[in-house]
């Protein structure tokens, strides 16, 4: 049963019971309904207790039943009957109340929350907007502010803070203990939120919400129909705002933002690790860290901030003090945004150790290696950590690039490498690739799962090749970017229409920020690789040559004068024309969708062939990497998401277009033709390929 009903005395309880976060599905719903019956026929009842059996009282509505048609019973018609019931209903809540559990909550009289409670409506997160009456009571309870900003961030708030705001009652420790206990005057004091007045209006807030999520959520629907909504509340009586909320509540669960959304969050719940491995990881209190800059400084604080102790290992003195001080700087920043406070970032202190001396490592039961981009170089640490750590200790490359598999030949046992790819900056960014190497031990990929658990990262496994995942396919991105640039447009167009696609940034700017030196030396390293035949940009070298290394130097593909923001530089337009001139490139004007198509195009093309050479285990994993390291729009659900919502027929007739232009670049890939020749999405063509 996933809706339990006792009674002690006068105190009815129900208690909501569907593991593991009771979601409110069908079952649930029809449960309710019967506790509705059984309490509105019972005689003698002080109260019900409302409350959610296990770690919450509930998640909201279930998101798996979106996909589906809707079926009843409803959970407005159950909230409005939980209102309108002659007994009172108390809400007694531990773990979450998010969404419909909190709808539900504000449904009863009154609300006691435990202080570990987290209470908020996040639909908005999920592409939807609360849809059994969130817009319309919340306001009612606390004041049109308070309500848009809640709703529209979709951020929960801790108990405390929602005592504060009025959106509960009260805080105790066992809330369902006291609810069935509190005094049943102050119970009856509670007023249903229906026979609350109106809300006042607040156009200040409201226009200031709208500002906020123009920032922070560009492009996404639901945010600006929720405030729409909640505006709403101010001027239309309960019953009008609750008819107007379904309405877009329903339209925007079928709508493809809805769906991309929904998407990455069941995504990112199913990357995990897999049942066969589970209990093979390796424990993380002592880890080694090789390199202590930018990167290596960010992982040894990841680590750090989550109670491992760290050697941090470097060449010589000098090194081991910048070290400290990349880390310490690191410290201090999340010390003022207040991620931690001064105990933490002592303990952090305290449990990091830099030196150059490898004997420091020998009670390591992992090292990761974060040193220069050298295939030598790496090798040489590699041999060092095979002497000093433990035989069985995992041994990590962060290499972006490099063979893991000819890395790990170097050592006496290959089985114990592994690659863990962080994105800068590592303790800040959710991504892990884990590439799995030909002798990676099942430990080993283990302890890449446990690590990704322990810094609270989403790990997504790989394969060796060069790039990955999520570096194959940005070059793929850059080369078709670059392509546009020599043959039609300038950087800020491209860039222009990629933030119009939904990326923070478009390719340039992101280049400017990274260095283009990091792209150049990978570049000159494919050189021996790179199939003569290909069409070579070679712009960006140019650019290198020139000293235009980015933001660093003041100036990249756009300058930045004083070091502030971003100017379009002319010159870089020019150099454009003259390797065109150079290549006899007749230029083309490109439009922001042409442009879009051939940077969208080249990376679809680029996954699929991924996904067919068994680089990327699923199409989902393809998504969460373009997602969380690479900025593509979480609300278009990710890269192979993406292509399956356009049509996998409409990629594969915009490449054979491409292709009549460079036969060599835009070749489709067998997985794609496939795909286009079955009638199949990518995500099916996976399923049935690789069980
Ligand atoms: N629907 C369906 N399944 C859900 C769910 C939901 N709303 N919330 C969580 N789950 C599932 C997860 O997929 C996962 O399933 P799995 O074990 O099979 O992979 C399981 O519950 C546990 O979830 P987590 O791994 O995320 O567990 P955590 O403890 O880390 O987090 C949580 C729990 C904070 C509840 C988090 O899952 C969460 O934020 N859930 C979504 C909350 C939400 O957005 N609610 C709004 C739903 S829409 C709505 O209510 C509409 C209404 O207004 C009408």
């Amino acid at each position: 049963m996933s809706v339990q009903v006792s009674r002690e005395g006068s105190v009815a309880f129900v208690t909501l019971d569907n593991p593991p976060v009771n979601a409110i599905g069908r079952a649930v719903r029809a449960g309710l309904m019967d506790a509705l019956d059984e309490i509105e026929s019972a005689v003698g009842l002080s109260r019900v207790v409302l409350s959610g059996a296990g770690r919450c009282f509930a998640a909201g509505a279930d998101a798996k039943e979106f996909d589906a048609p809707l079926q009843g019973p409803h959970l407005p018609d159950i909230i409005a009957r939980i209102e309108a019931c002659d007994v009172p209903w108390v809400a007694a809540i531990t773990g979450v109340a998010l969404g419909g559990g909190c709808e539900l909550a504000l449904g009863c009289r009154y609300r006691i929350a435990a202080p570990s409670a987290q209470i908020g409506l996040p639909e908005v997160t999920l592409g939807v907007i609360p849809g059994a009456g969130g817009t319309q009571r919340l306001p009612r309870l606390v004041g049109i502010k308070t309500a848009v900003q809640l709703i529209a961030t979709g951020k929960p708030v801790s108990a405390v803070r929602a005592e504060e705001v009025g959106l509960i009652d009260g805080v105790a420790d066992d809330p369902v203990e006291v609810a069935a206990r509190l005094d049943i005057g102050t119970i009856e004091l509670g007023q249903s939120i229906a026979s609350l007045p109106q809300p006042e209006a607040n156009a200040e807030a409201v226009e200031a919400a709208r500002a906020l999520i123009r920032k922070k959520t560009p492009h996404q629907i639901a945010p600006e129909r929720a405030i729409d909504l909640i505006e709403k509340s101010a001027l239309v009586s309960l019953s009008e705002g609750l008819a107007a909320e379904r309405a877009t509540f329903l339209e925007l669960r079928e709508a493809p933002q809805s769906s991309a959304l929904r998407h990455v969050f069941f995504a990112e719940r199913g990357a995990r690790m897999p049942e066969p491995l589970r209990g093979q990881d390796a424990a993380l209190d002592v880890v080694t860290v090789v390199g202590g800059g930018t990167m290596g400084a960010g992982i040894a604080y990841a680590l750090l901030n989550k109670g491992s102790k760290v050697t941090l290992l470097e060449t010589d003195d000098d090194d081991v003090a910048r070290a400290n001080v990349n880390v310490e700087k690191i410290i201090a920043a999340s010390l003022k945004r207040g991620l931690i406070n001064e105990d933490a970032a002592e303990a952090c202190r305290q449990r990091l150790t830099a030196t150059t001396d490898y004997g420091a490592a020998s009670e390591s039961t992992l090292a990761i290696e974060a040193a220069f981009e050298s295939m030598e170089v790496k090798k040489s640490i590699f041999s060092k950590l095979e002497v000093h750590l433990p035989d069985s200790a995992v041994l990590a490359t962060n290499t972006s690039y490099l063979d893991v598999d000819a890395l790990a030949m170097s050592v006496l046992d290959p089985s114990r490498v592994v690659g863990l790819h962080f994105f800068a900056p590592a303790h800040i960014m959710k991504l892990l690739e884990i590439v799995q190497g030909g002798k990676t031990s099942d430990a080993a990929l283990a302890t890449g799962f446990g690590l990704a658990k322990r810094l609270g990262k989403i790990p997504v496994v790989a394969g060796v090749c060069d790039g990955f995942i999520g570096n194959r396919i940005l070059a793929r991105y850059r080369e078709a970017a670059d392509t546009v640039l020599m043959d039609g447009s300038t950087p800020w167009e491209i860039d222009e229409a990629m933030v119009e696609f939904g990326y923070a940034m478009g390719p340039y700017e992101a280049q400017d920020l990274s260095g283009l030196d990091i792209a150049h030396a990978n570049r000159r390293r494919q050189d021996a690789t790179r199939d003569p035949e290909r069409r070579y940009i070679p712009i960006a070298d140019r650019m290198v040559e020139l000293g235009k290394l980015g933001k660093k130097t003041g100036a990249g593909w756009y300058r930045y004068p004083g070091g502030g923001g971003k100017v379009e530089d002319p010159i870089v337009a020019d150099l454009a024309l003259e390797e065109a001139r150079f290549a006899k490139v007749e230029r083309k004007d490109y439009s922001a969708d042409e442009i879009r198509e051939r940077l969208v195009m080249a990376m679809i093309n680029e996954a699929a062939d991924i996904l067919g050479d068994g680089i990327a285990k699923r199409p989902s994993d393809i998504d969460l990497v373009t997602v969380h390291g690479y900025g593509f729009p979480r609300w278009r659900g990710g890269l192979m998401h993406h292509a399956d919502s356009i049509g996998v027929d409409v990629v594969f007739n915009a490449l054979k277009r491409f292709e009549e232009e460079d036969s060599i670049v835009w070749k489709p890939s067998h997985v794609i033709a496939d795909c286009a020749e079955r009638g199949m999405s990518l995500s099916e063509w996976m399923s049935g390929s690789f069980s």
